[in-house]
């Protein structure tokens, strides 16, 4: 029916459908900010992984985002079954969910391993040791205990270790730098699903999915 010929009081409600770079664009910029978020559902990611069994995951927390570049990171123990897995398949998936905003992205990902470099030493030195004690576990993480154990040295029991005592940690730190290879778009809405796909290797694509 033509709006003039609406019942009045009727109210049109068409929403300005955006485009894919516009999906794109707001997807990336919510990443990038989700690390300084406390808030942010992005700040928290699942990684899955393969495995000579069959496939894994677990929650991490996303550290960083370079939304031009496509690449994010996160951190781990270096003694960590995920790291094995990811050693020999490096290929993972990141997935994240935001329930207010009901959407989903899915990037796949290229993983590479950093223990001994720059990288890893850089954000070792950001690290505040709240997080860095994490890293004091004397115990690979997995191993199998006669009793629960806290992840750290138990005499630390809630304090924090000094800088040179968070020092220990180091050598058990590992940073994941993911690089994007496409990410998949979803959103959930009564009004209609929006599915949509990037792919930024080998080649750059843009396309609209049925959901
Ligand atoms: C909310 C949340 C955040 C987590 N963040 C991290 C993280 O940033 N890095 C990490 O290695 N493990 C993190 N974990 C623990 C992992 O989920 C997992 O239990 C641990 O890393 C061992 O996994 P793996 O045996 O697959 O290596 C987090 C768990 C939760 C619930």
């Amino acid at each position: 029916m033509p709006i003039s010929e609406q019942p009045s009081g009727a109210k049109t409600t068409q929403k300005k459908v955006p485009s894919l770079a516009e999906l794109e664009h707001t997807s990336w910029q919510q990443l990038a900010s989700a690390p300084e978020s406390e808030q942010d559902p992005f700040k928290f990611m699942t990684v899955a992984t393969c495995t000579s069994k069959g496939a894994d995951a677990r929650m991490v927390v996303l550290r960083q985002v370079d939304a031009g570049r496509k690449y994010v990171w996160f951190h781990t123990d270096a003694r960590s079954e995920k790291v094995i897995q990811l050693e020999a398949f490096p290929t993972a998936t990141l997935l994240f969910w935001d329930n207010k905003k009901q959407l989903q992205l899915r990037l796949m990902v290229e993983t590479r391993l950093h223990t001994d470099d720059y990288v890893a030493d850089d954000q070792w030195r950001a690290l505040w040791t709240g997080n860095r004690k994490l890293y004091l576990s004397e115990l690979k993480p997995g191993t199998e205990q006669p009793t629960p154990y806290p992840g750290f040295p138990v005499h630390f029991g809630e304090n924090l270790p000094t800088e040179q005592e968070s020092e220990e940690g180091r050598k058990n730190f590992a940073v994941i730098e993911c690089r994007v290879l496409s990410m998949e778009y979803l959103h959930l809405s009564r009004a209609g699903q929006t599915r949509a796909f990037f792919q930024y290797e080998p080649e750059s694509k843009m396309v609209w999915l049925a959901p």
